[in-house]
């Protein structure tokens, strides 16, 4: 078995293959890592065949869907889960072959419905049922204590005590534990008592995951993130720089349009000297008039620099070819106290 372990924060993910027929699954990716995850794959000389979530996950942004777009092969998930787009729903004691390894299916219940560990070999991956000294939470969407408590005494913790935990979050660096270790010192697990463990499942008053709003809208319907949407826009875009535009502008550069697409007000209260107001909110509708000839060069400017990416973007799948984005924004170009002019221009 090759065992690739990426960590992004505190999610961890996993790459397993079997280093006779190379074909691999990929456990829990997160969106930001897919050029990561592929590389380790070239390198160990795997090929990708399966994308598992072993849950619907509330903190993270899987790439499950991205990345089945991308390579042409199946999400696979626990068969309840809400996710749309998944290809392959898969049963308590299912499995699915990677060449010779067998990867079997555990329904564990308790920090979502639709949790699953996965066995494979010596090893099992507990996606958030199991954490190095902790468990997955259970006061999240389709979380419940005592379901959580039947996976883990009734189940889990029945795997011989000398197989490999690997987790889905670990906040600490470390990378696995073993079943016995987990039973002798986890201390959640010392709690053996049912209702017990589910007192203290319910008294832990954790806070929220950030961005646990926007992870479960994409998680559960496939669709994008606004970072995602962001840095999609970004990769399609050039960009020029603040010192770069304040040197053009000094130089009266004529060929240059600079486009500022915040509100009215906001421009009004100081842009960059020379450029034109163009709401993002408008732009689609106005552009006609506003911007005739496509062969001009123009550069997209905001407040963060983000709706100006966006707009660019825009721009250039309309068919304005030469239409750059400002690196930054007008709250940086004020911090470097460049040139601003305010009202409206002539
Ligand atoms: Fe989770």
């Amino acid at each position: 078995m090759i065992l690739e372990q990426i960590a992004t924060g505190g999610c961890q993910s996993y790459l397993v293959g079997c280093s006779d027929s190379s074909s691999a699954a990929l456990i829990d990716p997160e969106i930001s890592q897919i050029d990561h995850y592929l590389a380790l794959a070239a390198r160990d000389g795997l090929r990708i065949r399966y994308l598992i979530d072993t849950h619907t996950h509330a903190d993270h942004f899987s790439a499950t869907r991205q990345l089945a777009r991308q390579l042409a092969v199946p999400v696979l998930m626990y068969r309840t889960s809400a996710a749309p787009f998944v290809d392959m729903r898969i049963g308590d004691g299912e499995m699915v072959m990677l060449g010779r390894l067998r990867l079997q299916v555990m329904h564990t219940p308790g920090h979502t419905s639709d949790s699953m560990c996965l066995r494979i070999e010596d090893s099992v991956f507990t996606g958030d049922t199991l954490l190095i000294g902790g468990t997955g939470r259970t006061d999240l969407p389709s979380g419940d204590p005592e379901a959580l408590y039947d996976s883990l005494f009734q189940r889990l913790l029945k795997l011989e005590p000398k197989v490999r935990v690997f987790p889905a979050h670990d906040y600490k660096g470390r990378q696995s534990s073993t079943i016995g270790d987990e039973i002798a010192s986890n201390p959640r697990l010392q709690k053996r008592d049912r209702a017990a463990f589910v007192d203290m499942m319910r008294e832990l008053n954790l806070s929220m995951p950030r961005h646990v709003t926007e992870a479960l809208r994409t998680n559960m319907s496939g669709g994008k993130s606004v970072a995602q949407l962001l840095a999609e826009a970004a990769s399609r875009v050039p960009f020029m720089s603040l010192p770069e535009l304040k040197a053009r502008v000094e130089a009266a550069d004529e060929d240059l349009i600079v486009l500022d697409v915040r509100e009215r007000e906001a421009y009004e209260s100081g842009h960059v000297p020379g450029a034109r107001l163009l709401p993002r909110g408008q732009l689609e509708l106005r552009v006609n008039q506003e911007l005739p000839d496509p062969t001009r060069r123009i550069l997209t400017c905001c407040e963060l620099g983000q709706v100006s990416t966006l707009a660019a973007a825009t721009l250039r799948e309309m068919g304005f070819p030469h239409v750059v984005a400002l690196d930054g924004g007008m709250k940086a170009w004020r911090v470097a106290a460049y040139p601003l002019n305010s009202g409206a221009e002539p």
